[in-house]
């Protein structure tokens, strides 16, 4: 190939790229996560969400403490998609929302339950235990106790 044209190829594939939709931009964060050790999810997740890459997905993850290292079930791929939430929901937002509520997730169909009482934060029954780790103007992270079960 020569030299223009494969300037014209870069060029191509830069504009192909940042054009992603924000449904492929969860695509490709749920394949991140699911190929990825909870200790990486943060920086897979933040990178992955990057507007650089184009549309950004306005979102929430939960990461699992790393005492088990990564998900050794069935489909990693629903098992990330379950714990990421649509919309940035800081720790705030999270309070705010009544005891047996329901926070819809990126696995179609499937909720995660809220338990919020005096004595801490409870999602399907595991406690957020690390709240806003990390939080920008699109995304929100916060760390649980042990992964969220989805199977349920
Ligand atoms: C959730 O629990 C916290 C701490 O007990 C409390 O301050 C807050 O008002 C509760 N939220 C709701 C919606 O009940």
């Amino acid at each position: 190939m020569g030299r223009s044209n494969f300037l014209l190829f870069a060029v191509f594939l830069i504009v192909g790229v940042a054009s992603r939709t924000m449904d492929e931009t969860a695509q490709e964060v749920i394949e991140a996560l699911a190929h990825s050790i909870f200790d990486d999810w943060s920086p897979s997740f933040i990178s992955t969400n990057n507007p650089l890459l184009g549309q950004v997905l306005p979102s929430t993850l939960f990461i699992p403490m790393s005492t088990t290292s990564s998900y050794e079930g069935g489909d990693k791929r629903k098992f990330a998609a379950y714990h990421l939430v649509p919309g940035k929901i800081d720790f705030t937002d999270i309070l705010s929302k009544k005891d047996g509520s329901r926070l819809p997730t990126l696995l179609a169909g499937s909720f995660i339950l809220i338990s919020n009482s005096s004595s801490g934060l409870y999602l399907d029954g595991v406690q957020v235990i690390e709240p806003d780790v990390y939080v920008d103007s699109v995304m929100a992270i916060h760390r649980v106790v042990s992964p969220l079960d989805f199977a349920r």
